[in-house]
């Protein structure tokens, strides 16, 4: 099978500063995969050289057998490329419909239909009853289920989530771990960044570790778990099985 995704050698440097070094990851139709490691580690600079929200400083990019390495995030989105903020971005005056229309209108020029779709978004991500209401008067939780809707609306084979547990209860938490599954299930593989090593953990097929930039493991989440390098640069033996 080929991967959807397929990225060699990925590097981004600010000044002086290796934020991403020369990173490789293949992903799998179907597959759910973790991005793991320290804060600074680089994993938000990783999905925005990724998606062309920079420009790499070297390597390159394949997307659905095509190479993306200069696209911009507007043409990779077209391509089925979709992402959220680790800072949530919503349009805070608009409703959540509004919000989640202007993803759908990625794939049609028609009101009718952008509506249509991102209804049927709207209920996937379980906000129906918040549909009319204006997205700045939302809690955190459901900004960021807005999010993911708005993501999905744009028809993504590939969706990128950066840290869409940040900050949420463990009610809320179990609801997006729900939410993650069903959107794999619809067909679409995940790219995730997450600092709730639970929930990580529970979902991914595999997992990445980055560290000051470079990739120093990959593997299923109990290879991770028990991987000393991940221990002593970022997980700590928490989640090391017992000898
Ligand atoms: N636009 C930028 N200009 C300069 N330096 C940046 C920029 N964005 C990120 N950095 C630096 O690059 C490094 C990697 O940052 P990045 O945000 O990718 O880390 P991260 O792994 O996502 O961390 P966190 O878990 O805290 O979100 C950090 O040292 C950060 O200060
Ligand atoms: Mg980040």
């Amino acid at each position: 099978m080929e991967p959807v995704l397929q990225v060699r050698k990925v590097t981004k440097i600010f000044g002086g500063m290796t934020a991403v070094n020369a990173v490789d990851l293949d992903i799998y139709p179907g597959e759910i995969i973790g991005l793991i490691g320290p804060n600074g580690a680089g994993k938000t600079t990783f999905f925005n050289s990724v998606t062309g929200f920079y420009k790499c400083d070297g390597g390159s990019v394949r997307f659905d057998g095509k190479d993306i390495t200069s696209k911009t995030t507007y043409q990779n989105c077209k391509a089925g490329m979709a992402r959220t903020f680790q800072i949530v971005q919503p349009f805070g005056q608009m409703t959540s419909l509004e919000n989640v229309m202007i993803g759908a209108f990625n794939r049609t020029s028609s009101y009718k239909e952008a509506e249509s779709q991102a209804k049927k978004w709207i209920e996937f991500v379980g906000m129906e009853e918040k549909m009319h209401d204006r997205v700045a008067n939302l809690n955190i939780g459901d900004q960021r289920k807005l999010e993911m809707a708005r993501a999905l609306a744009t028809g993504p084979k590939l969706l990128l989530l950066d840290e869409v547990m940040a900050g949420l209860t463990p009610t809320e938490i179990d609801d997006v771990i729900e939410l993650v599954r069903k959107i794999r299930k619809s067909g679409i593989t995940v790219l995730m960044i997450e600092h709730i090593m639970k929930a990580l953990m529970q979902l991914s097929d595999r997992v990445v570790v980055l560290d000051h930039g470079t990739k120093i493991a990959e593997g299923t989440p109990e290879e991770i778990a028990n991987n000393d390098r991940v221990i002593e640069s970022y997980l700590g033996s928490a989640y090391k099985k017992a000898e």
